[in-house]
């Protein structure tokens, strides 16, 4: 789906679909009130006789108009009762227009809903918003499908109605940062929905090569085993030896900026998760395949950085490994000493994602960071504290944890940070190494995060815990959401704009 800007009224472009938004009970946006009084109070007309539902992300379609407009067809999409619209709100009536006109035959359209008012938002932020609602919501993921029926007639062009130009530029801009996010959403989604067959950790070193092809401003370099082994990463390989697929260090490095200290992003590549030994139960034990989802996040970020030529430095390391259980896997009570050269007693087998990121984590200080964010399926205690909608955070550093909490304020892709405390810290004690590699019972996502924190005192970092969001559970939303590329981008962005 391609974007583009028009100046001009809504009654006067020409278009097969115009899409105008009405709050409850009756209040018509700009572009409705021309559209209303072209077609000579049709609009009017209609919600009178509760023909149009202005439910928040309701659609009503109109075909052949009255009166003098130049469009086929009006799409009224409904905005609820507020006179501001939250962020979520925005995003929720993008998403339900771009459905509708999927829908309708018009394959080409335009829209005025940037012209809505939502809080604390510019033109910018909506231009941007719209363009990556409204390709989430006709995202589909039919690569493995036989007879794959893509729509017979998609929506191929949306036009952003502007009816004065002086705010082009803005509305360029949005939809400039708009197409590479969605393009980086997309990505990471089509990632997490291939199977753990096709996904392997060798699948992703190609994933990176293959982005390498695509952006040619970027460095990638994958690391095998016997790399691993010399570095000293025994929590990795631990976790890998249960794997007849071999493990993956992926690296990759886009260079917008000559003095800076990059931002190391290091994702959680666990291509299938069965807990090894500690074996899972079988129910939903397929959507261990989304177990790579924050390695999915880290390679979507990595290539709309890459889209867009930010100013920055960016790295991405993925450790990529199965967890599967085999003769030569690791067993609850083994012992084994990390790249950092601390050692770890192995309690649960299922607790594999801190192993492997403890040294990617160590790792991640050779490219002297200025900050390090990792992202990670990490704990099923993260769905019972925050259930589907907040990714969990924890980080050493207030200001780092600051930034990242208001880029997902901003992008409507919500962290909620947890404490990182000495007291849970000390739940990691055992009599036979450095520390266990499982808490107690309570606060499993903290005690993961503080694992991770005994791997990260060298620099400021932050851990985003997505086992909550990063994919839906279920019919018929299941699949891969792609979160939290829009936290991390916005996080980017941001950081570019302050200097
Ligand atoms: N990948 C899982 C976490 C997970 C579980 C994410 C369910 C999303 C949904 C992780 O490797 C894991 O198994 N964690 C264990 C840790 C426990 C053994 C301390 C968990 O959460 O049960
Ligand atoms: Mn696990
Ligand atoms: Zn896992």
């Amino acid at each position: 789906m391609d974007f583009n800007v028009k100046i001009g009224d809504s009654d006067k472009l020409s278009s097969a679909c115009v899409v105008v938004g009405i709050s409850a009970p009756r209040r018509l946006s700009p572009a409705a009130e021309r559209l209303d009084k072209a077609s000579r109070g049709q609009l009017r007309e209609m919600l009178k006789h509760h023909d149009i539902d202005t439910g928040c992300g309701k659609t009503t379609l109109i075909h052949s108009p009255k009166g003098r407009i130049q469009a086929d067809r009006i799409l009224v999409v409904g905005c609820g009762k507020d006179r501001t619209l939250s962020p979520q709100s925005f995003a929720r009536i993008n998403a339900a227009a771009a459905r509708a006109l999927q829908d309708s035959g018009a394959t080409e359209a335009l829209s005025y809903l940037t012209e809505l008012d939502v809080e604390d938002r510019d033109l910018r932020w909506k231009a941007q918003q719209l363009i990556v609602s409204s390709r989430d919501a006709v995202y589909r993921f039919d690569e493995l499908k036989s007879d794959a029926k893509p729509p017979k007639r998609p929506l191929r062009r949306l036009a952003v109605g502007l009816s004065d130009g002086d705010s082009a530029d803005e509305v360029r801009q949005g939809i400039a940062s708009g197409k590479a996010i969605a393009n980086g959403v997309d990505l990471a989604r089509t990632l997490g929905n291939r199977p753990g067959n096709l996904c392997t950790p060798s699948d992703l070193a190609e994933q990176a090569r293959a982005l390498k092809k695509e952006h040619p401003s970027l460095k990638v370099q994958v690391l095998e085993e016997k790399d691993m082994q010399k570095l000293g990463m025994g929590a990795l390989l631990s976790v890998s030896r249960g794997s007849r697929q071999p493990a993956k260090l992926i690296v990759m490095q886009y260079n917008g900026s000559s003095s800076e200290n990059p931002v190391v992003l290091v994702g959680k590549g666990v291509t299938f998760d069965s807990g090894g030994i500690s074996i899972k139960p079988g129910a939903a034990m397929d959507e261990m395949k989304f177990d790579m989802c924050g390695a999915a996040s880290v390679f979507g970020t990595l290539s709309a950085v890459a889209e867009l030529g930010l100013p920055i430095n960016l790295v991405g390391i993925v450790p990529a490994t199965e967890n599967l259980p085999d003769g030569d896997a690791s067993k609850p009570g083994d012992v084994v000493t990390s790249m950092s050269g601390q050692t770890i007693e192995i309690l649960n087998t299922d607790a594999e994602g801190r192993l492997i990121l403890c040294d990617a984590l160590t790792y991640a200080d050779k490219f002297d960071p200025d900050v390090v964010v990792d992202i990670a399926t990490l704990t099923g205690a993260c769905v019972v504290a925050l259930g589907h909608h907040a990714t969990g955070l924890l980080s050493n550093d207030q200001d780092l944890a600051d930034e990242l909490l208001t880029a997902g304020q901003v992008s409507g892709d919500r962290a909620w940070q947890l404490p990182l405390w000495d007291e849970y810290d000390e739940l990691l004690a055992t009599n036979f190494a450095d520390m266990a590699n499982i808490g107690g019972r309570g606060a499993g996502t903290i005690t993961a995060a503080c694992f991770l924190g005994r791997f990260t005192k060298d620099y400021r970092w932050a851990h985003l815990d997505i086992a909550g969001v990063a994919w839906w559970s279920g019919a018929p939303k299941k699949g891969a959401t792609g979160r939290p590329v829009p936290l991390l981008m916005q996080f980017l962005i941001d950081r570019c704009e302050e200097r």
